[in-house]
């Protein structure tokens, strides 16, 4: 996999050195590491500061009457990873894999980016969704030649440019969250800036530089009218009710993005989702809100609510502490399909048939192993709470 990254700048070092005393003594040590601020390449970054194709990472729930620290714990599945790790330090760090992704936001250098979220950074009442709007949540970054697309489920997250520090908030501590990032070149940006607008996002922060804008249409037509929703002539123009499309990852991993609007009006998993990728599926959504809809065996793909979860075997927690969206096959193959893992921002309820949003997925092995062993109990179409495995028997 050839990533031009930082990894490859900070691995020139040892060789430099060791290659000419002499090279090493007269290089400026700047040289070898790409200044603070300058423009460095935008990427996702894993805990160790190596640019990474993808990660997934889930934030893990607060226990009961632990510290706030436990709700700041998080678990990485990258490249190479053979399922769940534990992550380098707390969700918050600037040297976490959020934090150093997100970093060059908050630096000086020319780069692309729209931050959108229902529930923004600067509105914190209790009722703040964004009814209007999608039910959305992410963060794009892009510089003249690649970038990343950050799809998460944590309210008021992240920080505007102008607070020029990463930070993840209070009110994402107590539950679990999820996210996943994917590194594109930058001609993929206009395809997703295509998918967002279906999704009408709330968008709280952005940027799209003279610069880049012609490269991306889609997303400085999407920063141009970011108050988009509110106006009504343009919410019009924005409400096409929905398209999957494939994009390949920088590195060239094939991902699926599914972007709804309003206008589709049905459940994004059981309607869509299960059978264009031919699978039944277990959903792990947030459930402490109204009209959730029930575990559905109708029509060929089944689509199970998950009910209680482990990731990565550290905790046991109910879906009422987790408010990750996110979608697994329930087999790694077979006739009824399998394999794979889609994480977003649509719960199953009956308010956000009607919300814009979607979900990123992909087929694999590692990854749908790691998410599947997460779920352990699910809710059967006849209402029981079940083994997943049981529960998947019943009509
Ligand atoms: C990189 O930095 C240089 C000098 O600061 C600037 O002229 C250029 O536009 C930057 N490029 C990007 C892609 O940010
Ligand atoms: C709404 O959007 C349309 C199309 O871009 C524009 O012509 C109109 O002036 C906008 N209205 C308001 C109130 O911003
Ligand atoms: C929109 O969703 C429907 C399922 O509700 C699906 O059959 C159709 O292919 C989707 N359209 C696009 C363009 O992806």
């Amino acid at each position: 996999m050839h990533v031009t990254d930082v990894k490859s700048s900070s691995s020139q070092a040892p060789r430099l050195n060791s290659a000419s005393m002499f090279m090493s003594v007269f290089l400026p040590i700047f040289l070898l590491q790409p200044a603070e601020g300058a423009n460095a390449t935008i990427s996702c970054i894993d805990d160790q500061g190596n640019a990474v194709d993808w990660f997934y990472l889930y934030k893990l729930p607060r226990p009961h009457e632990q510290p706030p620290e436990e709700g700041l714990k998080y678990l990485l599945l990258e490249e190479q990873s053979e399922g769940w790790a534990e992550g380098g330090g707390l969700v918050g760090d600037a040297t976490g894999a959020l934090g150093r992704s997100l970093g060059p936001l908050y630096e000086d250098g020319e780069l692309g980016y729209i931050l959108y979220n229902d529930q923004p950074p600067e509105q914190r009442r209790v009722d703040d969704t964004n009814r209007g709007g999608g039910h959305t949540k992410g963060a794009v970054l892009f510089d003249s030649r690649q970038g990343f697309w950050l799809v998460h489920s944590t309210p008021h997250f992240p920080p505007l440019k102008t607070k020029d520090k990463f930070s993840y908030p209070d009110s994402g501590i107590n539950n679990g969250q999820n996210f996943i990032c994917v590194t594109y070149p930058l001609e993929r940006f206009n395809t997703i800036g295509e998918q967002l607008k279906i999704n009408q996002p709330h968008i709280y922060d952005c940027d799209i530089p003279e610069s880049l804008a012609s490269s991306v249409p889609s997303m400085a037509a999407l920063c141009k009218h970011r108050h988009g929703p509110k106006n009504s002539t343009l919410h019009a123009s924005f409400s096409s009710s929905n398209r999957s499309v494939a994009l390949l990852s920088l590195g060239g991993t094939q991902f699926i993005s599914f972007a709804k609007g309003a206008s589709f009006d049905n459940d994004l998993y059981h309607s869509w989702v299960a059978p264009a990728l031919q699978t039944d599926l277990l959903v792990q959504f947030w459930r402490r809100s109204t009209g959730i809809l029930p575990s559905d065996c109708s029509a060929s793909w089944k689509v199970l609510n998950v009910d209680q979860l482990s990731p990565g075997g550290r905790v046991t927690f109910k879906t009422t502490e987790d408010h990750s969206k996110w979608a697994v096959s329930v087999a790694g193959g077979g006739l009824r399909g399998g394999a794979w893992v889609c994480v977003g921002d649509i719960n199953r309820n009956m308010a956000e048939e009607n919300r814009g949003g979607g979900t990123v997925c992909r087929q694999d092995a590692v990854v749908w192993k790691a998410y599947r062993a997460a779920a352990l109990e699910c809710e059967s179409c006849t209402g029981e709470v079940e083994k997943c495995e049981s529960a998947w028997l019943y009509n």
